[in-house]
């Protein structure tokens, strides 16, 4: 290689480098090496279980979401994908694979296949009889006990088309609006539904945000500066990104701080310190024995 080449490949590859440091190591480093804030009039956080306890049970089963009303949680999370029949569906990733014994996407799947696969024994034999429940079953046992604080996903072509509109017909029809708070990293889906004068209140979902440069993360990377979709009620982060300028900043803009996954009890104490109202942690028995 010729010595202008080498001199271009290692000033790029060290360009490339302070730019990862500066917009994720450095925030990250200044989350954990932070000490609590000394404030001693610290609100409560609400306490969020992800994807049920997903911690203590398979995520996004039955099972899971039992455990974690059982801990007595304030909000129960879970992630809404929609199968090829067109049924609301309660799991995480766009495929079956990581958490059943199957395989395939659900959009390419009908409710009946769904319902064949075992979505407890990866995490535990006890676990066997788990199946991947549909958002009108998790309603259903959850009967008004908590909120459920539904995340919207997309499949592997995007944004599923009639995901919001399914959703709030099912709203609509089983009165549920005021059990229910809708979060997404997908603004559409939030201007969707701000635009359909729907009551349901909405909060947006951003992995984190540079204070240095004008970089924010949400489905992907972004240069620009982040604007929040108008009428949210909280702005959720990836935990390693919380800092009180956030926590001022989105009290200033009239909403609150969520932040995911936190399963730390320091770090759970260090976010309720510095002023996060949702705690989401796939531990909530840690996050209540700390924070109640
Ligand atoms: O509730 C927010 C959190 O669940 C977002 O990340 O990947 O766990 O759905 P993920
Ligand atoms: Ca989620």
């Amino acid at each position: 290689m010729k010595v202008a080449n080498k001199k271009k490949l290692l000033t790029m590859t060290f360009s490339l480098f302070i730019f990862l440091v500066i917009t994720i190591l450095y925030p990250f480093l200044r989350f954990k090496l932070s000490s609590p804030s000394n404030n001693t009039t610290i609100d409560f956080p609400k306490i969020v279980g992800h994807r049920g306890a997903a911690g203590l049970a398979p995520e996004n089963t039955l099972a899971s979401f039992k455990r974690a009303l059982d801990l007595k949680v304030d909000y129960i999370e879970l992630d809404l994908h929609v199968s090829a029949d067109g049924e609301l569906i309660v799991i995480h990733d766009s495929n079956v694979k990581r958490t059943t014994d199957g395989e395939g996407e659900i959009a390419d799947m009908t409710l009946q296949q769904i319902k064949q696969l075992d979505a407890g024994s990866w995490f535990g034999p006890e676990f066997g009889s788990e199946k991947v429940p549909t958002f009108e079953e998790v309603l259903d046992l959850v009967n008004g006990q908590c909120k459920i604080l539904v995340e919207l996903k997309w499949s592997k072509k995007g944004a599923y088309p009639s995901l919001v509109d399914k959703l709030l017909q099912l709203i609509q029809d089983r009165g549920v609006s005021d059990q229910l708070i809708i979060q997404s990293f997908e603004r559409s889906y939030l201007e969707e539904i701000t635009t359909s004068n729907n009551p349901v209140e909405i909060q947006q979902l951003i992995f984190g945000k540079s204070s240095i440069l004008p970089i924010y993360f949400d489905t992907q990377l972004r240069f620009g500066s982040f604007e929040p979709v108008a009428g949210i009620t909280s702005l959720n982060m990836f935990y390693l990104y919380l800092n009180k300028g956030w926590v001022n900043t989105n009290e200033q803009l009239g909403f609150g701080t969520g932040v995911f996954t936190i399963n730390d009890e320091n770090d759970m104490k260090k976010a309720a310190t510095f002023g996060a109202d949702l705690i989401i942690t796939d531990f909530p028995d840690k996050a209540i024995k700390i924070l109640r």
